[in-house]
């Protein structure tokens, strides 16, 4: 079973995304006890055109998260135009903290997904204080960013996005950093198909694209669901994908203590492990910037 903690947009989504693809029952929790119900029910009754027999409850209830595989935690306040992830630091690491510790105590068996903003800093919070083993806590990191990045490299080439692949690390925020040497379309480099000036433009765009769609809708939330979903398949079925999620590095690109984005293993047990990249120097600096970036904001974390 999974459990989803926030019944909002993106949680509903993802959980219909769960069911859609027959991935695993889900339980979704939320404060406003009629939005979950309300939410469980009307993707109950959708099941049988997808042809799901899972179950799909919804409740207020947090010790109903106990047996769960996975609890994903996507409650808290969302950006709104204008607003960076880290400003919402402060009033998201009060709502994570509770949450965390109902996780401690229903489900300390279970992997801990985090999607709140700013992600990587509420990785770091989840990690430090659920008491849960470190390979079982990571963050949604840079999957979205990875997934925008290959989608502007194709729309920049008009080529299929399945060809293109691509990595983004770092921060999931202004200070992430799309790896152009590693990006390619069927395993071509980018660098060769592409000039400098429009790499730099997709690079751009990846970096805004979050922000640009918050502009237009006020929120950003098939493509945040999808990638719950991926992940959670990953963890469920023990797929082993190789994507980047935030996490604590110990020691890989130069990193301890900090949750942040880099190239993991994704299976059963969470983490599975770290892959440790060679940077260009342009990247290997970008990644300290973002590093420095979480450092700072950590620091400012009010008690
Ligand atoms: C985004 C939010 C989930 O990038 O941070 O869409």
């Amino acid at each position: 079973m999974i459990t989803i903690v926030g019944a909002g947009k993106v949680g509903a989504s993802a959980a219909f995304e769960i069911l859609r693809y027959r991935i695993s029952d889900v339980t979704l929790i939320d404060i406003a006890e009629d939005l979950a119900k309300g939410e469980a029910l009307d993707m109950m009754q959708a099941a049988p055109a997808i042809e799901f027999d899972g179950k799909i409850r919804g409740t207020n209830d947090y010790s109903e998260m106990e047996g769960s595989e996975l609890v994903i935690v996507i409650a808290g306040q969302g950006r709104k135009p204008g607003m960076t992830r880290i400003d919402l630091m402060n009033n998201n690491a009060k709502i994570i903290r509770s949450i965390v510790k109902q996780v401690a105590k229903h489900a300390p068996d279970s992997k801990l997904m985090i999607v709140t903003n700013p992600v990587d800093i509420m990785t770091y919070i989840a990690r430090k204080e659920s008491g849960l083993p470190p390979n079982h806590v990571f963050g949604m990191g840079n999957i979205l960013d990875t997934l925008r990045f290959r989608s502007y490299i194709a729309q920049e080439l008009n080529v299929s996005r399945q060809d293109v692949n691509a990595l983004v690390i770092g921060e999931h925020g202004d200070s992430m950093v799309p790896l152009v040497e590693y990006a390619s379309v069927t395993g071509i480099p980018i660098t060769t198909l592409l000039t400098k000036q429009q790499i730099d433009k997709v690079v751009q765009r990846t970096i805004n694209s979050g922000a640009d769609v918050i502009k237009l809708k006020g929120a950003t939330i098939y493509a945040p669901a999808a990638v719950i979903a991926l992940m959670a398949d990953a963890v469920i079925q023990g797929r082993n994908r190789v994507l980047s999620v935030s996490t604590c590095p110990s020691g890989e690109y130069g990193c301890s203590d900090y949750s942040i984005g880099v190239p993991v293993v994704l299976g059963k047990n969470g983490v599975e492990r770290i892959i440790d990249l060679k940077l260009t120097p342009e990247s290997k600096q970008r990644f300290e910037k973002s590093i420095t970036k979480i450092k700072t904001a950590v620091a400012q974390l009010k008690k």
